[in-house]
């Protein structure tokens, strides 16, 4: 009989390093292990790492000291680094975190029981290649959902992966490699086995989800064409997809945020600057212009459609102008939701090589555009009071007899009701907090 063990896996990042971390939790369940919330009862922790901003990699060492003192009281325990911390730096992790047993980059997650075993077995273990295979075929099926997982009724499952777009700042080409699309048959597998076990939204990931051109047969789809298909599963009620360029926003993909109504009227669209000399040093390969009439093309489709973005301020050479160019964009476009992060060089890419801005204008830069940023998502939140949103319940809410769930336009919404986990209901706002909104239900069967 297999020896019954425990999983603890910590994930870092972004969605696509969640999707990872139910994907490796999967394929470690025919090994006897399954998931813990406690590290204390794990027989294996897993640090499924970021490395996308310097802040985001040096989290990894600081809990691997942390983690030191478990092995003392479990000698059994086995520790291993994961993620693109693991596929950019996996020789230096080994030599300075003696007590990490192994290190797996994020395309060969599939080797991850060969690497614990070998573990196991007192040696040290590496997998950071990037295979020709796909290593999503060599990974379980779904059903194997993790006891967390499985009552969801909302699901990432990942498209594309890798990146060929080489923005100056970015270590993505470089950790998740030159870009890959799954094929449409596995996708829709895949789908359809998430919405028999009672998914009802997928989010469709990718580093450049839009940019997705899976094989089906000789042809190759599009997003839009793999949207509409996923739209015909019964039972799946919402679609959504993250993370996009804007120079991979094709007319189909613009036209079925209009007419295809499972896809929800969210999209993510980082423009990183306003500032077209700074654009084209981000190697972004468009100008704040086109950005802004891609937009206005978008809601033209789909006029309520929610904007969110990505925005790096204090990237090198950036001059007062140019950051006044980027809060007169954001004033133009407003947006629902936004992440804005100060530029952090990472070593390899061409903008590490540049002179920085200095550290406490781009601080103050960043406040400012933070706060224009919260100022617009506020209003935009508070339009919603008095407005009926479809709200898929996802969790029980912090206070007795209250759910909370997610509406078409992706804001968190606390009810009063003893509706279950995966319905979808009717909802009107009734108020508009920080991080999320209240509201009563209109109708129970939306
Ligand atoms: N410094 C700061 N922010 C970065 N991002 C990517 N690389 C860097 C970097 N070197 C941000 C971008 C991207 C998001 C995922 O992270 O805004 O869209
Ligand atoms: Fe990185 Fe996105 Fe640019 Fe690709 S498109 S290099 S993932 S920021």
């Amino acid at each position: 009989m297999t020896k019954q063990r425990k999983l603890y896996i910590k994930t870092y990042g972004c969605q696509m390093n969640v999707y990872d971390s139910e994907r490796m939790a999967e394929a470690m369940g025919p090994g006897g292990y399954t998931q813990t919330d406690t590290p204390e009862d794990a027989d294996l922790i897993l640090l499924n790492t970021c490395h996308i901003r310097e802040k985001a990699a040096e989290k990894v060492y600081s809990e691997l000291g942390r983690l030191k003192g478990l092995k003392k009281d479990n000698p059994d325990l086995k520790i291993g680094v994961a993620g693109c911390v693991a596929q950019a730096e996996g020789a230096e992790i080994m030599a300075r975190a003696p007590m990490v047993d192994l290190v797996v980059g994020p395309q060969s997650y599939h080797n991850l029981p060969a690497l614990e075993a070998k573990a196991r077995g007192g040696k040290r273990a590496l997998d950071t290649e990037f295979p020709t295979e796909d290593k999503f075929e060599h990974l379980p099926a779904r059903t194997a959902r993790g006891p967390k997982a499985r009552r969801a009724p909302a699901a990432f499952l990942t498209v594309q992966e890798g990146c060929d777009k080489f923005c100056a700042f970015c270590v993505v080409p470089y950790t998740r490699g030159a870009e890959v699309s799954r094929p449409v048959g596995r996708v829709l597998s895949e789908a359809e086995d998430l919405v028999s076990r009672g998914v009802r939204e997928i989010t469709l990931l990718g580093q450049n989800v839009n940019a997705y051109h899976g094989a089906d047969g000789q042809q190759s789809w599009g997003l839009a064409r793999l949207v509409r298909r996923l739209a015909e599963i019964d039972g799946l009620e919402r679609i959504r997809f993250t993370t996009s360029h804007p120079n991979d926003m094709d007319d189909d993909l613009i036209a079925a945020h209009g007419d295809c109504p499972k896809l929800m009227p969210y999209l993510h669209l980082p423009v990183q600057s306003g500032s077209d000399r700074i654009l084209k040093r981000m190697n972004r390969k468009h100008t704040a212009a086109e950005y802004i009439a891609l937009i206005d093309r978008i809601r033209a489709a789909r006029p309520d459609i929610l904007i969110s973005g990505d925005f790096i301020v204090g990237f090198p050479e950036e001059t007062e102008q140019d950051f006044e160019d980027t809060m007169e964009l954001v004033r133009q476009i407003r947006y629902g939701q936004a992440f804005s992060f100060k530029y952090s060089a990472r070593p390899g890419t061409p903008a590490a090589e540049r002179i920085d801005v200095d550290p406490v204008q781009a601080d103050a830069r960043l406040q400012r555009l933070q706060a224009l940023l919260r100022e617009q998502q506020t209003e935009i939140q508070q339009e919603m009071v008095g407005r009926e949103v479809n709200v898929l319940f996802e969790k029980p809410g912090r206070m007795a007899g209250q759910m909370v769930g997610k509406s078409d336009y992706l804001h968190a919404v606390h009810v009063e009701t003893d509706a279950e986990i995966g319905t979808i209901a009717r909802v009107r706002i009734t108020a508009s907090g920080p991080n999320s909104l209240a509201g009563e239900i209109v109708d129970n069967s939306a």
